[in-house]
């Protein structure tokens, strides 16, 4: 059955039409308080949702769509590592890569927090050496700078996540740099070349899969690049300047990866859901194991709570059902993303793969295709930045959107120097008049602010853009954790709802086929007739171009 079927989507179409599609926020506002009633904390994280367009009887509305859903039961099949990845028949246990030492998980006769932490314990030792200075390269000088080669979820979590906490480098360590090349084009890496010394630089080929010829090419590149300027054997600069995180150790071993130097996972760890796991190396290179742990932590916190909380209390549940209030009823079909703190630059990036490489489908669990909207479109940027941007488009376009805000509550409260503290508190502060000033006009437009005079149409805001606010006390290693695995089970709750395999990607994978087809055809001239007319001239432009 569809789950345009269930009662509670026709209750919700009926709330519709009763007047939710045409009511504003300022009237919400305007009836009663709705701050207490739409906040949530939990795990670190404090939400408030009272500037969705909804009320107490649409939010009544959606618990009972997730109960219809079995939203509840889908949750302890998730946890419990059932095969809830159903086109690829296993689990989607990232939430066990965040289990303490202590727990028990067996999954289908495996104790999975053994070999958890026991991966957790090998990094450790690697990490360790890198930060007391006792990882060398092939020609003895110790290793200052490593390169993280892989794309998706293999780039996007780790290199989060470490811009995230920068402030929380480790002191009394050897100084290790971290960086990320993912492109294929070599752009990134061509320009880490550039300026890294090949003597101290060490390369993590992190590819699930091991056959993403994004993260291959760029490794050929480097493994090159070693070779050329050290003249030294092949062998021993593998050995000493790359280290392989995958699924796959027969593919890192035939690549030439030491045994020694290969952290495994298991595919029951999407790829977008990795950087718990030994994917994270470059944030555990960066902030240390001690943080690293702290991360796994406070995403485990709010596991426990998306386990145990009941849906009226449980905030990936109403941040997933609020998403679906807006995609399916309001039709809203575009959601930004704008944290109000520099250091999650990359969070919308990040949000990006999480919830449109997971949730971007169009075909149910018994195959039949969706007659309702699945994933909206999500984008977004440093908030005050995107001010500067693209909110005109939030405050007087013609699409509606659904925005998420998102900030530490404290920030630079630890640093010493008074007069310098108290400028960034200042800026600080600032940060979060604009996010609050943000939220409060795109809710309510021209009522934002008390005027006798009707302002010219050019000049008026009609309001009435839905948002989310999220905050925690200040971003650390167990906030973010907790915000993030907030947001995967968010995406999770919504997957269940939409009755899709969240955990799949299919929709990847012909692009990549015919990228191949396209690169013989480009190098070996053969083939072009069998192209279309649009792609074929492409190719000839290119051989044009690149012969003059
Ligand atoms: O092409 C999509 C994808 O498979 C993502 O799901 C994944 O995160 C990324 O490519 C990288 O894959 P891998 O880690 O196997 O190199």
């Amino acid at each position: 059955m569809s789950i345009r079927e269930t009662q509670a989507w026709k209750a919700l179409e009926q709330q519709l039409e009763g007047g939710m599609r045409d009511v504003h926020l300022k009237t919400l506002f305007q009836q009663s308080p709705r701050f207490e009633t739409f906040y949530l904390e939990a795990a670190g994280i404090q939400m408030d949702l009272s500037k969705q367009r909804w009320t107490t009887e649409v939010r009544e509305q959606l618990f009972s769509l997730a109960r219809e859903a079995d939203v509840p039961a889908a949750i302890q099949r998730l946890l419990s590592g059932e095969r809830v990845n159903r086109t690829e028949d296993r689990p989607a246990l990232h939430t066990a890569l965040r289990l303490p030492r202590d727990a028990q998980l067996d999954v289908e006769g495996v104790d999975v927090v053994s070999e958890v932490h026991a991966t957790l314990d090998k990094m450790e030792t690697l990490v360790n050496k890198l930060l007391n200075g006792q990882w060398r390269g092939a020609t003895g000088k110790p290793i200052t700078d490593v390169v993280n080669l892989g794309v998706g979820g293999s780039d996007l979590g780790p290199l989060m996540v470490t811009s995230a906490l920068t402030d929380f480098e480790p002191d009394d360590v050897f100084e290790v740099s971290t960086h990320f090349a993912s492109t294929m084009d070599g752009s990134q890496l061509a320009d880490f070349l550039s300026w890294l010394n090949p003597e101290t630089t060490m390369f993590i080929l992190s590819s699930k899969s091991f056959g993403t010829i994004d993260t291959l090419s760029n490794a050929s590149t480097a493994l090159d690049w070693i070779a050329t300027r050290l003249g030294v054997d092949e062998a021993l600069i593998k050995r000493f300047h790359f280290v392989g995180v995958s699924t796959k150790p027969e593919k890192m071993t035939e690549w030439g990866i030491d045994p020694g130097n290969q952290l495994l996972f298991w595919d029951w760890v999407g790829g977008r859901y990795s950087l718990w796991s030994a994917i994270g190396l470059p944030i555990a290179i960066r902030v240390g194991m001690e943080n690293f742990r702290q991360l796994l932590a406070g995403a485990h916190a709010m596991d426990e709570h998306f386990r145990t909380a009941d849906l009226a209390e449980n905030l990936p549940v109403q941040l997933g059902l609020i998403g679906i209030w807006n995609a399916n009823f309001l039709d809203i079909r575009s959601h930004a993303v704008l944290p109000y703190d520099g250091r999650l630059k990359h969070l919308p990036g990040y949000f990006q793969q999480l919830e449109m490489e997971s949730n971007g489908k169009s075909v149910t669990n018994d195959d039949t295709v969706v007659d309702y909207s699945t994933c909206p479109v999500i984008w977004g940027e440093i908030g005050p930045n995107g001010q500067h941007a693209f909110y005109q488009l939030l405050h007087q376009g013609t699409q509606p959107v659904a925005c998420d805000f998102i900030a530490p509550v404290n920030r630079y409260n630890d640093v010493e120097d008074e007069r310098f503290r108290d400028d960034l508190m200042a800026q600080h502060r600032l940060a979060l008049a604009n996010c609050f000033a943000q939220s409060r006009v795109l809710m309510l437009g021209d009522d934002a602010v008390k005027s006798e005079e009707t302002p010219p149409s050019y000049m008026r805001y009609r309001g009435n853009q839905p948002s989310s606010t999220l905050m925690f006390d200040s971003l650390n290693p167990a906030t973010l954790g907790a915000l993030i695995a907030l947001y995967e089970h968010k995406v999770f709750v919504q997957g269940v709802i939409w009755d899709i395999d969240s955990f799949d990607q299919w929709g990847v994978e012909l692009g990549k086929k015919i990228a191949t087809e396209t690169e013989e055809i480009i190098a070996t001239q053969n083939g072009l007739d069998s192209l279309d007319d649009s792609s074929r001239g492409l190719i000839e432009a290119i051989w044009k171009g690149q012969q003059s």
